[in-house]
């Protein structure tokens, strides 16, 4: 397997990251009239920060299949963030887990109001398909550009991320079956880590089988990356993680480690992430930065 010196592997991502930003600004709405509230609201979410894992993953899987229209892909890598932006800025809501904080700044609730909240994501979730549309627009075939846009909003809605988030939610103070905790961490996390792969690879032109085995490796990472949450959940500060610790105790949630403990839940970040890897390999295209990244999250300190 083909990995990077970490020297170079930081140099790449940090690289990555001032891109995504750069796009992720461009394709913010400029114009500022009687709603400018939602306008900075907008913004104060989407630019606060993050690790930009999702439109990384899309953009990397675009060019595993030799993607080139860079207005295009970053249409979509912009709507990516969108949503997951949105589904952070409802999640942290007094309604849900109730957090003050969220990529090192105090939420958009406690800086905008409640009801800035909850429209600053719908605001979010749809400009992300205002956005992704503009990128079918631009696109010089439709097909795939389509395709990628049904995936999109396939594994955002209630068959994905959205889904995940009411079980989440339904089942908070409940003891959890392993069925059912999979369940929510394969939807509320897993969609959308899925979508990133899934829709850069479609807009790139991959094919069913392809997209299929995409769609498995993000699964992995997905179960992987919300275990890895929770265990930061209970081990980092909330200067490092940027959000506060022990929130899901706070709300009573059960989570991987609450179920098999510490150790079990650390073992389980690797093995998740080893199988990702190991599907990751039938792609012979692989730069080495994709690879790097899934190991990278194994060991993720925010
Ligand atoms: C947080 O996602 C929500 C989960 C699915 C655990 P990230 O950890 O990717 O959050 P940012 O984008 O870096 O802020
Ligand atoms: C969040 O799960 C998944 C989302 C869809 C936002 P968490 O509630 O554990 O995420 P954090 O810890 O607040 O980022
Ligand atoms: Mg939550
Ligand atoms: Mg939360
Ligand atoms: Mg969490």
């Amino acid at each position: 397997m083909k990995l990077l010196e970490d020297d170079l592997f930081q140099k790449k991502m940090q690289k990555k990251v001032a891109e995504i930003e750069d796009v992720l600004k461009n394709f913010l709405p400029k114009e500022m009239s009687e709603q400018k509230t939602i306008f900075q609201a907008m913004e104060y979410s989407l630019m606060a920060g993050g690790k930009r894992l999702r439109p990384m993953l899309l953009q990397e899987s675009y060019e595993l299949f030799g993607g080139k229209e860079k207005e295009v892909v970053h249409a979509f890598m912009a709507a990516m963030e969108m949503i997951h932006t949105y589904s952070l800025v409802h999640d942290d809501l007094p309604a849900m887990d109730n957090d003050d904080y969220r990529r090192g700044k105090e939420t958009t609730h406690k800086v905008f109001g409640e009801d800035m909240g909850i429209l600053a994501g719908d605001a979010l979730l749809n400009y992300a398909y205002e956005t992704a549309v503009l990128g079918v627009e631009k696109a010089e075939k439709k097909e795939a550009p389509i395709q990628a846009l049904s995936i999109l909003a396939k594994k955002a809605g209630v068959f994905g991320m959205v889904g995940g988030q009411v079980v989440d939610v339904e089942q908070t103070g409940k003891p959890l079956t392993k069925e059912q905790l999979d369940f929510i961490y394969r939807l509320k996390t897993g969609a959308l880590l899925e979508a990133a792969l899934m829709a850069g690879a479609a807009l790139a032109g991959a094919g069913k089988k392809e997209i299929q085995s995409l769609e498995e490796i993000g699964r992995n990472v997905g179960m992987a990356f919300q275990i890895q949450d929770d265990i930061l959940d209970l081990t980092s500060t909330t200067k490092e993680l940027g959000k506060p610790v022990l929130s899901d105790e706070k709300n009573e949630k059960t989570t991987y480690v609450l179920l098999y403990g510490m150790e079990k839940a650390k073992h389980a970040v690797e093995e998740y992430s080893n199988k990702a890897l190991e599907l990751l390999a039938g792609f012979p295209a692989e730069s080495g930065y994709l690879n790097t990244l899934i190991v990278k999250l194994i060991h993720r300190k925010k």
